[in-house]
């Protein structure tokens, strides 16, 4: 089994990416496998309604969106996935909102083909905004009728430097428990 996390902020190596790897360390524990990909700051464009995906009906955009379409094929190949984004003016950066409206529209032509496989927000913060970012992911997978599994608080680490995030303990506890969880989920529902 695998789990995908995609980090939709634009710094590498930043906050968000700390914290999904936090939860990839729980779930390779139990020897589950993960593979990371990096959407935020690369060249990925919203939806522009073409309906051609509602159209073709294969999950896929059919504009110029080669990331978000890489990112959609290693989604339909996961058994669970991760979507983590910094907060960015009380919400998810742009470039997770961009990928968030092409997906869910090109995937609910499709079918909902992630249908039943569990899905996770993971927010960084320095300080607001940070449920309201964990809800706009939240609606992605909630929309896709896929299951979202909770932790010992809601997914967020707090910190504004790059690794600031691993001073926030509770932060980084809630994704280990978050990782323990998916991987306890994974288990009960494998196809
Ligand atoms: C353009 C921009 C907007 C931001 N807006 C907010 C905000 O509204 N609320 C907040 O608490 N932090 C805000 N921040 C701080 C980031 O959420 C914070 O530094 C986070 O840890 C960055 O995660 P990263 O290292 O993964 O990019 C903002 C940062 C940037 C660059």
């Amino acid at each position: 089994m695998k789990v995908l996390g995609i980090n939709c902020s634009p710094r590498r190596g930043g906050n968000t990416e700390i914290l999904i790897k936090e939860v990839f360390k729980a779930l390779e524990k139990e020897n589950i496998k993960t593979e990371f990909f990096q959407l935020g700051g690369k060249n990925v464009n919203g939806c522009i309604a073409c309906m051609k995906c509602r159209k073709k009906k294969d999950g896929f955009c059919h504009q110029k969106n080669e990331v978000i379409n890489k990112c959609i094929e290693r989604m339909l190949k996961a058994d669970a996935i991760i979507i983590g984004s910094p907060v960015y003016h009380a919400d998810i950066t742009a470039d997770c909102k961009a990928f968030i409206e092409v997906a869910s529209y090109a995937l609910g032509a499709a079918g909902k083909p992630l249908k039943h496989i569990p899905g996770a927000a993971v927010i960084a913060v320095r300080r607001g905004g940070a449920i309201h970012a964990f809800d706009s992911i939240n609606h992605f997978f909630l929309i896709n009728e896929m299951i979202v599994p909770g932790s010992s608080y809601w997914n967020i680490g707090i910190g504004r430097e790059k690794g600031e995030v691993l001073k926030d303990e509770e932060g980084m506890s809630t994704m280990k428990v978050l990782g323990e969880n998916m991987a306890w989920l994974m288990k009960k529902i494998k196809r």
